[in-house]
């Protein structure tokens, strides 16, 4: 081995988590260099849902319209169906991602953004040339071998597919961001949780004009209900679309304890023609492939100088899509702690706040996602259940749900009622929103804990008590309006307070470090004609907020205080890991 090339933080993986951290780091200024293990990115459709917290991600870093660009819009998402086809009988459909009404107005009003539906072949592209444009240094064809690190740094030993040679690179920090089979998470000997494999299933990417079947009712996902479709999968036949209406992936389940099948066109084409169930209709396979459905998560997500993220950290299936979402936002969370250590504005400690905040919620997602292939259970046992009966007695038990019967009536009800309680899959606001960190970077106020009046996995239910993301609401400033969310980020702390709060704007400029001010009122350089920031800030108008550049409300003090340069001079010590 020769070569010893530098940088400061070394990132395995270009999926989400790697892209992202990237565009992070890039865009705070800090360099980086990714290596991947291909030579090119994604190359099937894989993650596609992108929940509202990650299009605020994008939004800071500067690449939401780009997503928007080239994504479904939620309004064509929204009609997830359940069905014995797509030319088959339809059984009910959720409302999903934001479409139903009184959501829709949920997702308005928390936050300035909107969900769509971007695959991951076409998301990777975005977060990659972003990246790229602002400073990263992207080794595609080069593969991660082994690490061994020492107090100043991390040495990596990588193979260069094209020469055929390995090399070694120099760097402060890695970031192991490797995916669901991470070797660098496996080399860092980082605890895991649950167990992996516990179902077996098959991606079928193809291509097929299926508006006949789609258009009148536009969704991102369509589950079918047919024979075999409790084995292994994802809890249903899934025809996914990838671009409406002629690009689609079907998810097909398979016995993980006999092995997966053999993917050949021929068997591929059978999957899919039983689930459009339209012979007529012309298809054409584009690839398939086998993967298992993973419950696993790391109960630690670092060790020394190494820190992994997205799968690498929490292997579970696509349902509520939340695996990119949660990479994108792992990375998020990490990029300015690094960024802000490496200046030496933070102690390392700082970094173990990335653990503490982001371990929880890999472990609430994995469960979630899990529960959810569970929670499609009872849509089959309406229809007299699915296994281990034929096809002709499970085709009498759905007609029967026509039946002018007290049996056909029992059986409609019990339909509707299991469809609906899929909004925990397709509509669970709380669980994309609600992240509520407990962590050494965020300073108690005292308040006790709010706790969720309402149901915590479908409600968003915003609070700007330490720990909690900054609420949103819609402020102007001369003539632009934008949202509260707007004034953070960007890899800078913000400070915000009103007519009144001179100690605090005073306080933050006393700061070693460059602290944003946002004052809120009249004649200000924002102000609240709706009357929106006042009804959610939870602070009088001469109280404060701190904002960390990840957006997370880190100190609160609800009025105005005469120590106020010792209290955030307090607050940021235990902030940056100086206390
Ligand atoms: P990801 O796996 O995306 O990226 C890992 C990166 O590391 C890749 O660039 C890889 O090449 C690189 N790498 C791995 N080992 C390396 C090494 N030794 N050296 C160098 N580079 C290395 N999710 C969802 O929400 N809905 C869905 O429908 C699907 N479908 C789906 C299908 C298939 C086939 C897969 C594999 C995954 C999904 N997922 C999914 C999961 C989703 O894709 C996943 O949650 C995110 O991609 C996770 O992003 P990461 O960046 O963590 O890993």
């Amino acid at each position: 081995m020769h070569t010893v090339v530098e940088t400061d933080v070394l990132i395995v993986g270009s999926g989400p988590a790697g892209a992202s951290a990237a565009l992070a780091l890039s865009t705070y200024g800090v360099r980086n260099m990714v290596v991947t293990r291909y030579a090119h990115l994604a190359d099937t459709p894989r993650a596609h849902i992108t929940n509202q917290r990650t299009m605020e991600v994008l939004r800071d870093l500067g690449v939401e319209q780009d997503v928007i660009d080239r994504a479904t819009p939620q309004h064509l998402m929204g009609n997830t169906t359940f069905c014995t086809s797509l030319a088959g009988e339809e059984l009910g459909r959720v409302r999903s991602w934001g479409n139903d009404p009184l959501v829709q107005a949920a997702h308005e009003l928390a936050s300035p953004t909107r969900m769509c539906d971007l695959p991951q072949h076409l998301m990777e592209p975005v977060l990659v040339n972003a990246a790229v444009a602002r400073g990263t240094d992207l080794r595609f064809s080069t593969v991660y071998k082994s690490f061994v690190q020492d107090e100043d740094g991390v040495t990596v030993t990588v193979e260069d597919r094209l020469r055929g040679d390995e090399y070694a690179i120099r760097a402060k920090y890695l970031i192991g961001a490797d995916g669901g089979r991470s070797k660098v998470a496996e080399d860092a000997g980082l605890p895991m949780g649950g167990q992996m494999g516990v179902a077996g299933s098959i991606n079928i990417v193809f291509e097929a004009d299926l508006s006949k079947y789609t258009a009148h009712r536009p969704s991102t996902l369509y589950w079918v209900l047919a024979p075999g479709a409790t084995v292994g999968g994802i809890g249903a036949g899934l025809v996914r679309c990838v671009r409406p209406w002629n690009e689609w992936l079907i998810v097909w389940g398979y016995d993980v304890t006999a092995g997966a099948p053999d993917l050949t066109e021929e068997y591929a084409l059978a999957v899919v023609r039983r689930l459009i169930g339209d012979d007529e209709i012309p298809v054409s396979v584009t690839s398939s492939s086998a993967w298992t459905v993973n419950e696993m998560y790391a109960e630690s997500y670092a060790s020394g100088r190494v820190l992994c993220a997205g799968d690498a950290v929490h292997r579970h299936p696509p349902s509520n899509g939340l695996g990119s979402n949660t990479s994108v936002q792992d990375a998020y969370n990490l990029a300015w702690k690094l960024k802000l250590v490496l200046d030496g504005v933070a102690t390392p400690r700082l970094l173990d706040t990335y653990d503490a905040e982001r371990a929880p919620i890999g472990k609430q997602i994995v469960t979630r996602a899990n529960q959810s292939i569970a929670e499609t259970a009872p849509v089959f046992e309406a229809l007299g259940g699915f296994s281990p009966q034929t096809p002709e007695q499970m085709w009498a038990n759905i007609a029967a749900r026509k039946d002018a019967t007290e049996d056909g009536r029992k059986q409609r009800a019990a339909l509707r009622e299991a469809i609906a309680f899929k909004v925990y899959e397709f509509n669970a606001h709380g669980v994309d929103l609600n992240h509520r960190y407990v962590s050494d970077a965020i300073v108690p106020d005292g308040t006790p804990d709010p706790g969720y009046p309402r149901d915590p996995e479908l409600y968003h239910q915003p609070t700007s008590r330490p720990g909690a993301k900054l609420p949103h609401a819609w402020i102007t400033s001369g003539t632009r309006t934008l949202s509260t969310l707007d004034t953070v980020g960007r890899g800078r702390f913000t400070l915000l307070t009103g007519i009144g709060g001179d100690a605090w704007v005073r306080a933050a400029a006393a700061q070693p470090l460059d602290i944003a001010t946002v004052v809120v009122g009249p004649g200000q350089e924002y102000e609240d004609p709706y009357g929106d920031w006042a009804n959610v800030s939870e602070i009088s108008d001469a109280g404060a907020l701190l904002v960390r550049p990840d957006g997370y409300v880190a100190f609160r003090r609800s009025d105005a205080a005469e120590d106020a340069v010792r209290l955030l001079t307090d607050a940021l010590r235990r902030i940056l890991g100086h206390d």
